[in-house]
């Protein structure tokens, strides 16, 4: 005993990691699927990812391979044979064909294509060990299931988990088919049918009724969607075990459906506070104590019940105060509610861990005080709880608490909010902010993470913070930035390098504190009062847009540039929107009608070339995402429901626009049906005004665009194409030459760039700010 102790001292006073400090309580969150299903796991991977090279691949896992207890990977290849390649997991073997497809082979296989067929003929030489730098990569956010994942299926799931281990995430959030679990646990517990379906919201919606955030809206669920729901939860973890990931399965936070108060009326429990505007029907479930007894007997029959259909890895999510502060600030109720919902989950799992967003002390600041955070925090035996730093690209919370007072957390790039389109990123804080937080003294970190609330926009970033998971230093960051142009497009192409050498410094590099969450002219609702800005300057933009159409003809037949040369355009065109948005303003307060009708003119021509880019890339339709909702349906009726959900979820985020715009998408068919035709009417409505020399009604044309438009497109069927149109290259040089030459550069917007300050959000603080998503929590 004494001799351990010696060798434990001696051990962290070398590794100076206190980190290191939770191996005896996180030491039993590792795979169990042997090393041969992880190889073969692997093997798999290569198969579909890139099978004209599969042959020439071996693959080896071996837990004691490099430094014990930290993952490895090593990858050979000489001048003849194949390419070894030898992790501890079959994450770290995963992870290793990645790094030498991403910086041997120039290959990128990325969330909306691959470059795999550009994979050289004779494969280059290597031979590179790396020891991964913490014990968990960590993906997932809450959201992400509902913005990005709702209508998936399985084969949508395969490539994707197949990422996630290209890109060394071992510890996934893995929330689907949780609603069976619960629907059976209701039932023990004595709820009718009735009493659940009112509950459950539809699919679309269904991270905010587990938050506790709302409930029944876009409801309910049939048994067919909680069979398919359990079959697709089974494959996923199957095939996330398989290549040694751990999945992290939900815990009870307390939130209970309505009936609960009738069947048990001497429990105590609160009615919830509404969440954005909705009404009592669709919001406010009931949050039971969690020092009721009935809370443990809740929460326990719910663990055993989804651990006997699903296995476990012992470590679970649970958020009870997820914008939802406690009901008493007294240190020592809240340590109790800490104490209780912990001994909920080890009552069913005694091994369990506790994983909980840290999103409340960024959301709550002010109630969540150090010492109210470390009563919560400190409530669990140490190293039992896993913080994730949420957001920690912008406000980043280890600092401020204190390490989280001794407790492990995980470094999180949340960067994306309800899935919407518009290129940003914070380039250099995540390349130089986590490798100074790994190291900070007595830091306890132990892990990094992705949690954006959508995928498929803005790779670039993603793809530089995976490389988190092995970089010891910063990157290089022209080099990366000039390598990942190469590797996204197969093809060396000096001006593709330039242009993205362009991003890096302006969009891609964001410090700022204010919120970027997809709201622009174009897409947001109409009003007077918007504020339209950025943090780089237009011209970096339309020099970077300039440079790829020089490259268009050399690289036409690359699917990354393909997708690049719409997004690109699209964000041109965003900017034109946001441009002449103020131009239209300016005219509209000095009332000069011809200046204004100029400007309309140009307003509303964006939107036929916004459409008509997006329309040529499947990756920018509405269709497929509509077409994908209706396959999950089994009747007519069914569909329908899951249509509505898919419509309602990406514009009015509730019956009466309770969440406006928050999921907006620049996708074809949104452009045409929703976001022109509501311009249309709000500038007609200016023009009339103008004409008449009244002020405007915006209350009224509110209510028209709502009845005319915006809610129309919710109960719409019409069909929209699932496959693309027009050529790429074609439509965005026509959209160039016609714009690029429209705008006047000598123009004041051009010369001064106006960012504005923190206590100017005015987006936060128009008369749109009841309909904030600001008050959404992730
Ligand atoms: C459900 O109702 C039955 C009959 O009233 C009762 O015996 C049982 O205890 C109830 N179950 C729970 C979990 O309260
Ligand atoms: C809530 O809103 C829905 C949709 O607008 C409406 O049908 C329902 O009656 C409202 N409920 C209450 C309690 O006002
Ligand atoms: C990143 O690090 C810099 C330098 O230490 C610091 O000023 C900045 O606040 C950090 N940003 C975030 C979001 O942590
Ligand atoms: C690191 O933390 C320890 C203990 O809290 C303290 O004694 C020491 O001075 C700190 N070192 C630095 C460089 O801040
Ligand atoms: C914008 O461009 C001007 C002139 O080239 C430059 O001085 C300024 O630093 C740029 N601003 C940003 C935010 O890049």
């Amino acid at each position: 005993m004494y001799l351990k102790c010696v060798f434990l001292a001696l051990f962290l006073f070398v590794s100076h990691i206190a980190a290191d400090d939770f191996e005896e309580t996180l030491s039993h969150l590792k795979p169990k699927t042997t090393s041969k299903t992880q190889e073969d796991a692997v093997l798999g991977l290569i198969k579909r990812s890139i099978p004209n090279g599969y042959k020439f691949f071996l693959v080896k896992v071996d837990p004691n391979f490099g430094p014990s207890g930290k993952e490895t990977f090593q990858v050979q290849k000489s001048t003849t044979g194949f390419v070894k390649i030898v992790g501890t997991t079959g994450v770290a073997a995963a992870t290793g064909l990645n790094y030498y497809l991403k910086y041997y082979c120039n290959v990128q296989i990325s969330w909306e294509f691959s470059q795999a067929n550009y994979l050289p003929q004779n494969l280059p030489e290597i031979d590179v060990t790396i020891t991964l730098n913490d014990r968990f990569r960590y993906y997932q956010n809450v959201c992400t299931t509902s913005y990005s994942f709702v209508w998936w299926q399985w084969e949508d799931w395969e490539k994707h988990i197949d990422w996630m281990a290209l890109n060394s995430f071992n510890l996934i959030l893995a929330s689907t088919g949780q609603e069976a679990i619960w629907e059976r646990t209701y039932k023990k517990f004595n709820l009718t049918q009735e009493d659940v379906d009112e509950h459950f919201t539809g699919p679309a919606f269904l991270s905010w009724l587990r938050m506790g955030n709302m409930r029944g809206w876009g409801g309910p669920l049939s048994s067919a969607w909680h069979e398919r729901s359990i079959k697709l939860q089974k494959q996923i973890l199957t095939r996330m075990r398989s290549f040694g990931m751990l999945a992290v399965l939900p815990a009870f936070a307390g939130h209970l459906p309505r009936a609960f108060k009738r069947i048990y009326p001497e429990a105590k429990m609160t009615k919830m506070d509404a969440w954005n505007d909705f009404n009592d029907t669709y919001c406010c479930p009931y949050l039971l104590e969690p020092t009721e007894a009935l809370f443990i007997r809740i929460g326990e029959a719910f663990m055993k019940e989804q651990i006997a259909e699903f296995g476990t890895d012992h470590i679970y999510s649970c958020d009870t105060f997820n914008e939802m502060d406690p009901a008493s600030s007294d240190a020592s109720y809240i340590s109790n509610i800490g104490k209780a919902t912990f001994a909920a989950m080890t009552t069913a799992d005694p091994k369990a861990v506790w994983m909980m967003q840290g999103w409340l002390f960024v959301h709550s600041i002010i109630f969540w005080t150090e010492e109210r955070a470390k009563a919560l925090l400190t409530s669990v035996p140490k190293g039992k709880m896993i913080v994730l730093d949420l957001q920690s690209e912008q406000y980043p919370q280890y600092d401020r608490l204190e390490q989280y007072f001794g407790q492990p957390y995980i470094w999180c790039m949340l960067h994306n909010f309800g899935g919407t389109l518009g290129m940003y990123g914070s380039f250099d804080i995540i390349n130089e902010n986590i490798t100074k937080a790994r190291k900070d003294n007595s830091s306890t970190m132990i892990g990094t993470g992705l949690t954006p609330e959508g995928i498929n926009q803005n790779y670039v970033i993603y793809d530089a913070m995976t490389e988190a998971a092995w970089r010891t230093h910063p990157h290089d960051k022209k080099d990366f930035f000039r390598r990942y142009a190469v590797r996204r497009y197969g093809k060396v192409n000096d001006k593709a390098i330039e242009a993205w050498d362009i991003l890096k410094d302006s969009i891609y590099n964001y410090k700022g504190l204010l919120k970027m969450r997809g709201k622009y002219a174009i897409t947001n609702t109409p009003s007077l009062k918007l504020a339209v800005w950025t943090w780089y300057n237009y011209t970096d933009l339309f020099d970077a847009w300039d440079l790829l159409l020089e490259a268009a003809d050399d690289l036409k037949d690359s699917p990354g540039f393909l997708h690049d040369l719409v997004d690109v355009t699209r964000q041109a065109l965003q900017v034109y929107g946001d441009i002449y948005y103020k131009k239209l303003m300016d005219a509209y307060r000095i009332k000069n009608i011809n200046i204004f009708s100029d400007a309309a003119e140009i307003f509303l021509d964006i939107f036929p070339d916004l459409e008509k880019i997006l329309a040529s890339n499947k990756a920018f339709l509405l269709g497929p995402w509509l077409e994908a909702a209706r396959n999950c349906g089994v009747s007519l009726e069914e569909k329908r429901q899951f249509e509505y959900n898919a419509r309602n979820q990406i514009t009015l985020w509730g019956p009466k626009g309770e969440i406006m715009n928050y999921a907006n998408k620049q996708w074809s068919g949104v452009v045409t049906h929703f976001f022109l035709p509501r311009w249309k009417v709000f500038i007609l409505s200016m023009e009339v005004a103008l004409q008449k020399g009244t002020t405007l009604n915006e209350k009224l044309v509110k209510v028209k665009m709502f009845k005319e438009v915006e809610e129309p497109f919710t109960f719409d069927t019409s069909k929209f194409p699932t496959e693309p149109q027009g050529n790429t290259v074609e439509i965005a040089k026509y959209i160039h030459d016609k714009w690029r030459k429209r705008v006047d550069y000598n123009d004041n917007i051009f010369r001064k760039i106006r960012i504005p300050r923190a206590s100017e959000e005015e987006f936060e603080s128009d008369e749109d700010s009841e309909l904030s998503p600001e008050v959404l929590n992730v």
